[in-house]
């Protein structure tokens, strides 16, 4: 089979012919048919990410596809020829090929009304967004600020928050992303580059009553959420999409009783049962397979991976890149 690969972190990707895994027991063996090129796959590929994978590495978190063997268990019978959604098992190989092997608790079978597209992107983003939702509920929020709020994640988050009767300010870079949450439904949208961007977010989370800021930005737009959140505010790191370091003043979480805590959705669905998990799950597709889709900006074959990454990294807000196998000789 084809699949990228990458010989150890930071190093450019190759397509190279393998052989095709074979399932193990409790595992599957899934033939890819879309994959989503993430933030948390750069980070994969720069050596940064949650969990560190052996090499050489075949990247890719999520993918869809159709199960087409299954090793011994009762769980991998069942999905077997059922087209699904999947997240890759570390050791074992990412979504970024042909073929790739999985554990069977790791496929979720699509509705007929998910697309293969659409089905490829439902574990990693709509389940992050609808943990967010929970967590808002938890911290009894009326209102919750998040940032690089023109990702996917940001978008599904304006809907989940209409659905769910939360008040959602948005913060986007740059003031031409303003005009593309607007089209997404978002009523409260700030640009951080604005000169008045401190003064206008201090003056909403006040009025709107904000205590939860989710922030995938990290850096000096960390220690802004910190310094302009109301008393008692929770701030969640969830990315490092500035790549910078948070510097705070310890003072403002002891004096106005802030808190900064990190999410990882790994572990936040590990600390849920199976069941609690699948309910989720069906919620998700439900919402998926209505009116809210992810945009997906461009599609390539796995071929021109180096494009594509490209083309993601220098585009990110104008939609998903998805990878396939495409028909291109090997
Ligand atoms: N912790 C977790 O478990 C978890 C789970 C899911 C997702 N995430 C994180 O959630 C974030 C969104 O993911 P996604 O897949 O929805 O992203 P996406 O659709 O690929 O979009 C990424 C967005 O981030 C913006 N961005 C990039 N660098 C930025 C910076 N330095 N400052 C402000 N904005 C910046 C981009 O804007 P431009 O187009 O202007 O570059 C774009 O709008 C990612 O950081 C991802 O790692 C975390």
């Amino acid at each position: 089979m084809r699949a990228v690969i990458q010989e150890k972190p930071g190093d450019e990707l190759y397509v190279w012919d393998i052989p095709i895994p074979e399932p193990g027991p409790g595992e599957v063996l899934v033939k890819i048919n879309y994959a989503p090129v993430n933030p948390s796959d750069l980070s994969l590929l720069q050596g940064t990410f949650a969990t560190k994978p052996d090499y050489p590495l075949i990247p890719g978190i999520e993918g869809s596809g159709i199960v087409v063997k299954s090793g011994k268990g009762l769980i991998g019978k069942l999905r077997k020829g059922k087209r699904v959604a999947c997240t890759s098992s570390r050791m074992r190989g990412g979504t970024w090929a042909e073929y790739m092997v999985t554990s069977a608790f790791r496929v979720i079978p699509l509705g007929k009304h998910i697309s293969d597209e659409q089905g490829s992107m439902l574990l990693v983003n709509p389940l992050t967004a609808h943990a967010f939702i929970e967590l808002a509920k938890k911290h009894d929020a009326e209102t919750i600020v998040n940032n690089a709020a023109a990702s996917s994640l940001g978008r599904m988050l304006i809907h989940l928050c209409k659905m769910n009767g939360l008040t959602l300010i948005n913060i986007v870079k740059r003031e031409s992303q303003i005009k593309l949450l607007k089209e997404a439904g978002a009523k409260y949208i700030l640009a951080s580059e604005s000169a008045d961007f401190e003064k206008e977010l201090e003056f909403c989370s006040d009025r709107l009553n904000a205590n939860l800021f989710f922030d995938a930005v990290g850096g000096e737009q960390t220690e802004i959420l910190l310094k302009v959140s109301p008393p008692g505010s929770t701030v969640i790191s969830y990315a490092k999409l500035s790549e910078q370091d948070i510097n705070i003043d310890p003072r403002i979480l002891i004096q106005q009783d802030k808190k900064l805590e990190g999410f990882y959705l790994g572990s936040y669905t590990a600390g849920k049962s199976v069941l609690q998990n699948l309910k989720t799950i069906n919620s998700v597709k439900k919402v998926l397979s209505g009116d809210t889709k992810i945009k997906v900006s461009k599609s390539y074959d796995f071929s021109d991976i180096n494009e594509a990454l490209e083309q993601y990294r220098s585009n990110m807000s104008e939609g998903k890149v998805l990878l396939h196998p495409g028909k291109k000789k090997r």
